[in-house]
């Protein structure tokens, strides 16, 4: 029987289980060539492990045991399954026409990475799983990318399916910032390192990461576009206006909310601002789910109260484009005036349709591709063992700890400037918006 001192690689608990990569470094260590793992079985308390290697040269196959009653020790039982001397297998000559693609990598670096996303209903949430799958996949990871129909009990299912498939790290994007409680009780239980994509993960201590946009900077820029349109700074009004906001589970609608109202609300107190339905309160303006069809049935329902007799609307602050959808589609269907400054965030391809077609004034960038790279980057830089590169260690507190964090900058969107940050940029062709 062998044994391997082993140095722990966190304190969150008092004893945890051995990472994957600290388990595989000690069988290539012990045996010394490479190692692929096979399989990998933890018990639901931690309380023991045991994984399965098979050397690269197809020599061997190594079981691994640990227990935590020893915890610094790894058990190593070895089986030898053929010689060194291993037949040579003939090759292919390449052919020298075909130029490989870079973009594709074959070779896996026996790490998996779960991502879990909130819905496929939104296409910013698909364009964020695509390009951290694909991301990962370039540097050698698996990746199991998950999504949850909207449903928590559906993302609390497959994260603990991502733990117990043997994921390495995590990223989430939360449906709910504080429904995820037992599942990342697991991840903590076996050292899974969690970090929280786009959405911060509130009251719990397992989460070890956070990479987000300034979620409040984006509801000041929707504000300030609406202040600087309407001319409210320099003391123009009385205007009408409306609020519209996103799910109260989703923690980052508040962050828009108080960024907008924070700019808007002065101009409501002194009057040049009117919200004519009355309805300010975060409660009141909010959307379940983010869903157009919700945000269209209480604009349907504010336009008939409110402004059926002809009442001018003058902006309509809504956080996100999918909420921008749905007013747009209540004020197409029975509003005559001419259209509010509509604001919106996400820039999907029918909202930035809309704003080419005066329908919209705006919208926030949040370019899925920096924040699927910058993630990908910091899973990458987790099983490597190498500094995690965060750029704000001080703002973003879940309500147990502050998280360290990589926040990256929104930038607004209109008519004056989408050529330039969309079509220019590569994030859309002239084809995909049909100009
Ligand atoms: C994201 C937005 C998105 C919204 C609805 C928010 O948490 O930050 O980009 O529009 O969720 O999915």
């Amino acid at each position: 029987m062998l044994f391997f001192m082993f140095g722990m690689t966190s304190c969150k608990k008092q004893v945890e289980v051995p990472s994957k990569r600290d388990v595989k470094e000690a069988v290539e260590d012990e045996y010394d060539k490479p190692f692929d793992l096979d399989s990998k079985d933890i018990a639901e308390d931690g309380s023991e492990a045991e994984w399965v290697f098979v050397s690269k040269d197809g020599t061997l196959i190594v079981t691994v045991t640990w227990s935590a009653d020893d915890p610094d020790e790894f058990d190593f039982d070895k089986e030898d399954i053929g010689t060194d001397v291993v037949e040579p297998v003939p090759t292919i000559e390449p052919d020298p026409s075909v130029e490989p693609d870079p973009s594709i990598n074959t070779q896996t670096n026996g790490f998996k990475i779960g991502v879990s996303m909130p819905t496929k209903d939104l296409q910013r949430w698909n364009q964020d799983g695509d390009s951290i799958k694909s991301q990962l996949e370039a540097l050698g990871y698996e990746v199991d990318l998950q999504y949850a129909a909207n449903d928590v009990a559906t993302q609390v299912s497959q994260v603990e399916n991502m733990i117990n498939s043997g994921c390495d790290v995590l990223i989430i994007a939360a449906i709910e910032s504080s429904s995820l409680g037992e599942a990342l009780e697991d991840a903590e239980a076996l050292n899974i390192p969690v970090i929280a994509y786009d959405r911060l993960i509130l009251e719990s201590d397992t989460v070890d990461y956070y990479v987000t946009f300034d979620n409040y900077m984006v509801g000041q820029l929707q504000g300030e576009y609406i202040e600087s349109a309407l001319g409210l700074d320099y003391g123009a009004g009385p205007y009408n206006i409306e609020i519209t906001t996103g799910d109260p589970g989703d923690n980052n609608a508040l962050f828009f909310y108080q960024g907008a109202m924070d700019v808007l609300n002065p101009y409501i107190d002194d009057g040049q601002l009117v919200v004519v339905s009355g309805q300010t309160e975060f409660n009141e303006v909010a959307t379940a789910s983010w869903k157009t069809e919700n945000a269209q049935d209480r604009a349907e329902d504010i336009i008939n109260l409110y402004y059926s007799d002809g009442t001018q609307i003058d902006a309509w602050l809504c956080s996100n484009d999918s909420t921008a959808l749905g007013v747009e589609n209540a004020l197409a269907a029975n509003y005559l005036g001419s259209y509010p400054v509509i604001t919106g965030q996400d820039c999907d391809i029918l909202n930035v349709q809309n704003i080419i077609n005066d329908k919209q004034a705006m919208s926030v960038f949040k370019d899925t591709r920096t924040l699927a790279n910058q993630v990908s980057i910091m899973a990458d830089q987790i099983c490597s063992g190498d500094y995690v590169e965060v750029n704000d260690t001080v703002t973003f507190n879940n309500g147990v700890k502050t998280i360290p964090t990589y926040a990256c900058l929104p930038v607004f969107v209109d008519k004056t400037n989408y050529v330039q940050v969309l079509i220019d940029s590569g994030y859309y062709t002239q084809a995909d918006l049909g100009i």
